[in-house]
C-alpha cells in the first residue's frame, strides 16, 4: 500500500506504476473501479481508438481525445488518471501491449473462457497485456502425436477422433479402458497345454471361419468397462461356435457390469478373474434382454446403473416383458505367451480375450499395424505418460506386405470403442513381440456353456 502511494505522488513513469498496481491490486480495497489506471500502458496520447479497457461486456476509452470530447464511451477515471498526458510508455515487453486475447482469428476479452481441446483457457491480464492462460492438462488426442506418428513410416496411421477430442489423458485411461492390473489373476490361473498344430495358415480370421457367429464390435462409451465387455463378447463367440450357431445370442455386458459389483469398480474398471467367476457361478442373460447403456450420454457418464437382475432372484428382462435364460460359462483358462499356442487356440476354439497396456498414442490409431511409437509420444508428453490396462478380443492374425522391404505380422483385434474407431472398430497390432503385453494375458473359455432357464 505504501509503495503504491509513493509511486503515485512522485509521478513515476507509468510502467513502474503499472507493475506496482499489478502486484498490490489484490491487497487494495475495492473502493472504486479502476479502468485506465489498471490498463497496461495506462492512458494514450492523441486519438487512439485501440486504447481501451473492458467495461462490463463492452469497452471504454483511455486516450487523450477523451479529455476534450467528454465522450460517454470514455472510462470514468479518465479525468483523474489521464491528465498528466502526454505520457510516453516504456514497453514492458517487445510486443505491443494487448488489450484483448486473440485465438485463431477471434477476439476474447478479459475474463472470457474457451475450451481448447481438454484445457480451459481464460483471457487474463499479464505483464505484456491480456493473454490466454490455459490449464496444463495432458489431452487424450494430441496433434503432436498424430503428426509425429504420420510423418514417419511406423506401419500405422493416426488421426483425430471427435468422440475422444476434449478428453484428458486421465479421463481416457479411466473411461475408455477399464481392466485392472492382471498380474495376480494370471498368476493364480492355470495354463493349459495346447496341442501343437502343424499347418496353421499364414492368415486367419474367425469371421470367415464362423460367419455370422462372431460378435460385432461394441461401444463401451465413456465407461471403463472393457473387463465386462470383452468377457461377455468372448463368451458369446465361444457359445455360438460350440453350439454350431444354435446359440448365437450376444450376452449382456451390462448384466455383468451392473451386477458383478463385489470388489469390482463398474465404469472405473474391473478384474477379469472376478468377471469370469460371476459368469460361471451366476450366469448372464442376453444383451437383448439387458442391453448395454452405460457411458452413452453425458449425464450418465459417472452413473453406475444399479443391477436389475439380482443374482438369486428370477426377474424378467429389464428391457422387455419376456424372460431370458441365464448362460453360465465353464472356468476360463490361460494360454501361454507362445505365438503358436495363441494361434492354435483361436483356430480351434475361437476368439480369445487379451489384456494389454494402452499407451498414449493408441487412442489416435486409424489403421495399419500398431506398434508403440515411443519417440512420438515422448516428444508430446512433457514427461507425463500414463498408461492403463485394457481387454479386447483377438479374432485372427495375418501378415501385412504393404511395404515390400518389411512385412509385418499382426493380430486382428476387436476393440470396444465403436465401429468409427480404427479399422471399422478393429485394430491390428504387431505379432510375436509381445507388443504392449498383448501376448501375456490370453484367456479362453470352453464353449460348453450351460443355460439355466429362469423360473418365474
Ligand atoms: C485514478 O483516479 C482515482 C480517482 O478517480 C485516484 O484515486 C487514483 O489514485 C488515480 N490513479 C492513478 C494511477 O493516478
Ligand atoms: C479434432 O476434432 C475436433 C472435433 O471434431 C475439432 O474441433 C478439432 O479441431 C480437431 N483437432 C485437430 C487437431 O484436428
Ligand atoms: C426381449 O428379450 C427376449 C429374450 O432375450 C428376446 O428374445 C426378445 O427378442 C426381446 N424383445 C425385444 C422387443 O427386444
Amino acid at each position: 500500500m505504501d509503495t503504491t502511494i509513493s509511486a503515485t505522488t512522485h509521478k513515476s513513469p507509468l510502467a513502474v506504476l503499472f507493475v506496482f498496481t499489478l502486484v498490490f491490486s489484490t491487497s487494495m480495497t475495492p473502493a472504486q473501479s479502476q479502468f485506465c489506471s489498471d490498463r497496461p500502458g495506462g492512458c494514450c496520447p492523441g486519438r487512439d481508438d485501440a486504447c481501451t479497457v473492458p467495461r462490463g461486456d463492452t469497452l471504454c476509452y483511455c486516450d487523450e481525445f477523451c479529455l476534450r470530447s467528454k465522450d460517454p464511451d470514455c472510462c470514468p477515471d479518465v479525468f483523474n488518471n489521464c491528465t498528466a498526458l502526454p505520457v510516453t510508455v516504456a514497453p514492458l515487453s517487445p510486443n505491443p501491449l494487448k488489450s484483448d486475447c486473440l485465438y485463431k482469428g477471434k477476439h476474447y476479452f478479459a475474463g472470457d473462457s474457451i475450451k481448447i481441446n481438454c484445457n480451459t483457457c481464460t483471457c487474463l491480464l499479464d505483464v505484456g497485456g491480456y493473454e490466454l492462460q490455459c490449464e496444463d492438462k495432458v489431452c487424450l488426442i494430441r496433434e503432436e502425436i498424430i503428426n509425429a506418428v504420420n510423418s514417419d513410416s511406423n506401419g500405422w496411421l493416426a488421426r483425430n477422433y471427435t468422440f475422444l477430442w476434449g478428453l484428458t489423458l486421465e479421463e481416457g485411461v479411466r473411461r475408455r479402458l477399464g481392466t485392472l492390473k492382471p498380474a495376480p489373476f494370471v498368476a493364480g490361473m492355470k495354463e493349459i497345454a495346447i496341442e501343437q498344430m502343424e499347418d496353421l495358415p499364414e492368415s486367419f480370421d474367425s469371421r470367415q471361419k464362423w460367419p455370422g457367429w462372431i460378435e460385432d464390435v461394441m461401444d463401451q462409451g465413456n465407461c471403463g468397462s472393457s473387463w465386462a465387455v470383452s468377457t461377455t463378447s468372448v463368451a458369446s463367440d465361444r457359445l455360438a461356435i460350440q453350439s454350431m450357431g444354435n446359440m448365437k445370442l450376444p450376452l449382456s455386458a451390462q448384466n455383468l457390469l451392473s451386477c458383478n459389483t463385489r470388489r469390482q469398480r463398474g465404469c472405473d474398471g474391473g478384474h477379469l478373474d472376478r468377471a469370469w467367476y460371476y459368469v460361471r457361478k451366476y450366469g448372464v442373460v442376453t444383451d437383448k434382454c439387458y442391453p448395454y447403456k452405460s457411458g452413452m450420454d453425458e449425464s450418465s457418464k459417472m452413473e453406475r446403473y444399479p443391477c436389475m437382475l439380482p443374482r438369486h432372484q428370477s426377474t424378467p428382462c429389464p428391457h422387455n416383458d419376456t424372460t431370458s435364460g441365464k448362460y453360465h460359462s465353464s472356468p476360463p483358462y490361460r494360454i501361454s505367451e507362445k505365438e503358436s499356442d495363441i494361434k492354435a487356440e483361436i483356430f480351434k476354439n475361437g476368439p480369445v480375450q487379451a489384456t494389454f497396456l494402452v499407451k498414449d498414442d493408441f487412442y489416435s490409431y486409424a489403421g495399419g499395424v500398431y506398434k508403440y511409437t515411443r519417440e512420438a509420444v515422448k516428444g508430446a508428453s512433457k514427461g507425463k505418460l500414463r498408461s492403463g490396462y485394457h481387454s479386447v478380443r483377438i479374432i485372427g492374425w495375418g501378415v501385412d506386405r504393404t511395404n515390400p522391404s518389411s512385412s509385418l505380422p499382426y493380430w486382428i483385434c476387436a476393440n470396444s470403442w465403436g465401429t468409427q474407431w480404427g479399422e471399422n472398430g478393429l485394430f491390428r497390432i504387431i505379432r510375436g513381440q509381445n507388443e504392449c503385453g498383448i501376448e501375456s494375458f490370453i484367456v479362453g473359455v470352453w464353449g460348453d456353456i450351460d443355460m439355466e432357464m429362469m423360473r418365474h
